[in-house]
């Protein structure tokens, strides 16, 4: 009987101290197909998943024995949170483990798009030499805008300063007189003037309901001709076509974006006019995987999974550190 079912590519060190504890199964393209996940649960005392399986209330109310949904990342928005803690479901996660590995890839993303690495590298291996065609700018001295000042957003304003940039940050949970914008160096403003003003704009806010398409044209048209737009939090809280349009008008000079509404993305007409534009960064939602980042995710997951299947509590959790028995299933 399995004990631990793994519908997601979750490996390393740790993964196989946890397999050697409990009966575990792990089918990396279980997510794909919902309806069988669902028929692989009966028995099954924890779930660990990364952002691709949608662990609705449908499968949770399927799973009678689950105690814990171990998420290996920090966003839950494929998760039905208030479904989980109905049920009485610890939902373990990893807030803070890959924050380095993110806030990271933001500044080499900002560099990217200052001196067009990507586009120039493209040009250079096809022959081409261009050194006036690939001037940049500098990013010193440039403002950063930080949208959604959590852990992420936090640690990539403090590297950005760093690096001599001005940071301006607006998060509708964070007052003027938060420790942690003071600590990066970021002034909270209102989302309009952090738009208008900066000449970067990166996002760091999870997918919710009051979130999704918060990047739409009114908010692109706010942004200055010659800023750049970075998402590497979650693709549905930017409306794509909008921001495909602000490309394609020159109201935007760039973006790069780790995340899409729907991963992977589909081939469409969308994902092609990106793609062929030299002033935009695609990348696989990487932000995360770090050798560094995946080790520190995967060894919190499965040391939580293994605490709550052994009755102890969770270190780290979104709703209680110990399942509760509530008979409503
Ligand atoms: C996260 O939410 O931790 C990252 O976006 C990576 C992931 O979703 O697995």
């Amino acid at each position: 009987m399995t004990e631990i079912l793994v519908s997601e590519n979750v490996a390393g060190a740790a993964m196989d101290r946890l397999r050697a504890e409990f009966a575990t199964r792990i089918e990396p393209e279980l997510w794909r197909d919902p309806a069988q996940l669902i028929g692989q649960l009966a028995g099954v005392r924890a779930l660990i998943v990364r952002n691709q399986t949608r662990v609705t209330r449908e499968l949770l109310a399927a799973a009678p024995s689950l105690e814990v949904v171990g998420r290996a990342g920090v966003g839950l928005d494929n998760v039905d949170l208030a479904a989980a803690s109905e049920f009485g479901v610890v939902v373990a996660l990893t807030p803070e483990q890959n924050s380095i590995s993110v806030a990271e890839l933001v500044i080499g993303l900002i560099l990217s798009l200052a001196r067009r690495i990507p586009a120039a590298d493209r040009d250079t291996r096809q022959g081409g030499w261009k050194r006036q065609v690939f001037t940049g700018i500098e990013i010193h001295g440039r403002r950063l805008g930080v949208v959604g000042l959590g852990r992420i957003g936090a640690a990539t304003a403090a590297r950005a300063r760093a690096l001599g940039m001005e940071i301006v940050a607006y998060d509708p949970l964070l007052d003027g007189d938060s420790l942690r914008a003071m600590e990066c160096g970021a002034r909270l403003l209102p989302l309009e003037e952090v738009l208008a003003t900066s000449d970067f704009v990166t996002c760091h806010l999870p997918e919710t309901p009051l979130t999704a398409g918060l990047f739409n044209a009114a908010r692109f048209a706010l942004m200055r001709p010659t800023a750049y737009f970075i998402n590497t939090a979650r693709g549905g809280v930017v409306d794509e076509p909008a921001l495909l349009a602000a490309l394609q008008s020159g109201a935007l000079a760039g973006a790069a974006l780790d995340v899409r509404a729907t991963e992977p993305p589909p081939s469409d007409a969308l994902t092609a006019a990106l793609s062929g534009m030299d002033n935009v960064i695609l990348l696989p939602h990487i932000g995360a995987f770090t050798v560094e980042g995946q080790r520190r995710v995967v060894n919190s997951i499965c040391r939580d999974v293994s605490a709550v299947l052994r009755g102890e509590p969770a270190q780290f959790y979104a709703n209680f550190p110990r399942p509760i028995k509530t008979g409503g299933r």
